[in-house]
């Protein structure tokens, strides 16, 4: 089944639009500098981030969970020249690979990284978003989309990175470890949430796509 996967992600991979040249530079420099490069949105989401964003065109924009900035990356390349990306991440040593990036993609007047824990510096946030894409400790999920859920205006979107947490989500319960019960939880939360459009698509590890209707 693994195999049937591989070979239609990469059959997907060579028809989608090649990774820009300098998203490339920075998922080598991640696989080869950071821990857990795994973590890295990647060639085909990132190419699914950068088409939404085109589609919605954004103007302000809030990430939870920069890492190296990839996806904050692909995002950008959607939004208005006078734009806003907020991105945060608790792990300060990841700024100076964030900022030469934002720099060498031309997008350092956008892309404005905080550092700090997303369940303090969410509720300090003024102003409202277009666009949320939530992908840090899983833990937190839930937490993060009733915290987003005030700052999102109606008709704007939240995205949810793992939410199908490499297939876990359909374990029995009583198997299932700390991640995957929040990943679960978020899942159900977003599907009865009545201010809440929502579809699931499985792509990569699982995108939830959500567009606040009320
Ligand atoms: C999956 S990575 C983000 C990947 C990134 N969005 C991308 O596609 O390239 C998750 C990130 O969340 C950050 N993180 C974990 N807990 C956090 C917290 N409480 N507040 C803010 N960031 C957190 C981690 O430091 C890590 O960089």
């Amino acid at each position: 089944m693994e195999f049937i996967d591989e070979k239609l992600e990469n059959y997907s991979l060579v028809h989608t639009e090649e990774e820009p040249e300098i998203l490339k530079k920075l998922n080598r420099e991640t696989c080869l500098k950071v821990m857990r490069p795994r973590m890295i949105s990647g060639h085909l989401q990132g190419r699914f981030l950068s088409m939404l964003s085109h589609m919605i065109c954004p103007k302000r924009v809030l990430e939870i969970g920069t890492y190296t900035g990839y996806s904050a990356l692909c995002i950008a390349e959607g939004m208005p020249a006078d734009s806003e990306l907020i991105t945060i991440d608790i792990n300060e040593e990841l700024t100076p690979m964030v900022e030469k990036y934002s720099q060498l993609y031309g997008m350092q007047d956008i892309v404005k990284m905080i550092v700090g824990d997303a369940s303090q510096i969410i509720p300090s946030l003024k102003g409202s978003f277009d666009l949320v894409f939530i992908d840090a400790d899983k833990e937190n999920y839930t937490l993060y989309v009733k915290q987003c859920l005030d700052l999102v205006h109606k008709g704007g979107y939240i995205v949810i990175d793992n939410v199908l947490w490499s297939g876990k989500v359909i374990a029995e319960k009583s198997h299932m470890d700390i991640e995957t019960k929040a990943i679960d939880q978020v899942n159900k939360f977003v599907a009865t949430c009545p201010h809440l459009q929502q579809i699931l698509l499985p792509v990569r590890d699982g995108l939830m796509i959500c567009r606040k209707i009320s």
